[in-house]
């Protein structure tokens, strides 16, 4: 029998149906996953002009006052949180009681889940870089509009879903309070395993409310496909602390989809295209909530007219 003309079909056949996205960590060049750059022959919106992670260069953020302090709901409430091993990352899912308000984000957010993206074996896996620089590690977590209930129906507004970020910094010490979070990671090795940690409060990882007035903003995508440009992202000024060791046990324990180590998990950063990243301005007077976002808004409209 003669397959040859079968074959390009074939292959083509397989390369369109079968080919998952992937980090460049995963990539092989026998591989029909697609890495980064690849990921956009997919999700269109990953080759977009407000991608995300992005470089922070500190010297050319505005400064902006009307960025006021959140007001964070339900963050020292007792909660569990089941935790699943989603095939890219592990997500630590947030009942809808863990709310957000202020940070002159336009409406009321209730939060989805969070997650982390590190490296491997010494290496930084930070998704955002300041001024170049590649942190250990990064945690998202995820809040959706009011009334959206889902990624899908917040996608087509620019301020559709919140992302709170955190930068971590290796410390000489334990933080006892990842050790609830390393060790359900353990629980969850392999793709679609669940675990739950009971007694769990958010505001045991993050730092409290008064430490958290200073932070960068701008206006991105999701980090993963597809890439949906509806983020409005908050990255702390504030970093959280984390030992070599525990970060060596965050990065050895879980499995891709495809059962090799899960290190690396980051997205590299993407172009600013002409966006403006504000730093808020420590203590300044609450008000202007509105102000902010309006001209925001204002300036992406007349420099790309992207909004959907
Ligand atoms: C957490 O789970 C335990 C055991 O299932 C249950 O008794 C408790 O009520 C749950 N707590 C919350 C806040 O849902
Ligand atoms: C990974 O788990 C998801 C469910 O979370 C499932 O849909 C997918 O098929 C699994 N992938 C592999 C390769 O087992
Ligand atoms: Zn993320």
């Amino acid at each position: 029998m003669d397959f040859s003309v079968y074959l390009p079909t074939l292959i083509s056949l397989f390369s369109q149906c079968t080919a998952q996205w992937c980090y460049q960590s995963q990539y092989s060049c026998d591989d029909t996953c697609r890495d980064p750059i690849r990921w956009a022959a997919q999700f269109p919106s990953c080759g977009g002009l407000r991608q995300s992670p992005i470089n922070i260069v500190s010297t050319k953020v505005h400064v902006n006052s009307a960025l006021p302090p959140f007001n964070f709901i339900g963050h020292t409430n007792t909660i569990n949180v089941t935790v699943e091993n989603k095939g890219h990352s592990a997500h630590f899912a947030l009942p809808q009681s863990v709310r957000l308000t202020g940070g002159a984000l336009p409406g009321h957010y209730r939060a989805a889940q969070f997650h982390f993206h590190w490296g491997g074996n010494g290496r930084p896996g930070s998704e955002h870089t300041i001024d170049g620089e590649q942190f250990p590690m990064e945690l998202h977590i995820v809040h959706i509009k009011e009334p959206y209930g889902s990624l899908a129906e917040a996608e087509h507004d620019m301020a559709g879903i919140a992302l709170l970020a955190f930068l971590f910094e290796e410390s000489p010490d334990d933080n006892p309070h990842l050790d609830s979070v390393i060790a359900s990671l353990g629980r969850v090795k392999n793709n679609a395993s669940s675990t739950v940690i009971p007694n769990f409060r958010l505001s045991d990882i993050i730092p409290s409310d008064k430490d958290l007035f200073s932070y960068y903003r701008y206006v991105g995508s999701m980090t993963t496909p597809g890439c949906e440009q509806a983020v409005a992202w908050t990255l702390f000024h504030r970093t959280l602390p984390i030992s070599s060791r525990q970060l060596d046990a965050i990065t050895q324990q879980c499995r891709f989809w495809t059962g090799q180590p899960m290190t690396d998990i980051f997205r590299p950063t993407q172009p600013l295209d002409g966006r403006v990243v504000y730093r808020s301005k420590a203590g300044a007077a609450l008000g202007g909530v509105m102000h902010w976002w309006v001209g925001v808004s204002s300036v992406l409209l007349g420099r790309t007219g992207l909004i959907h």
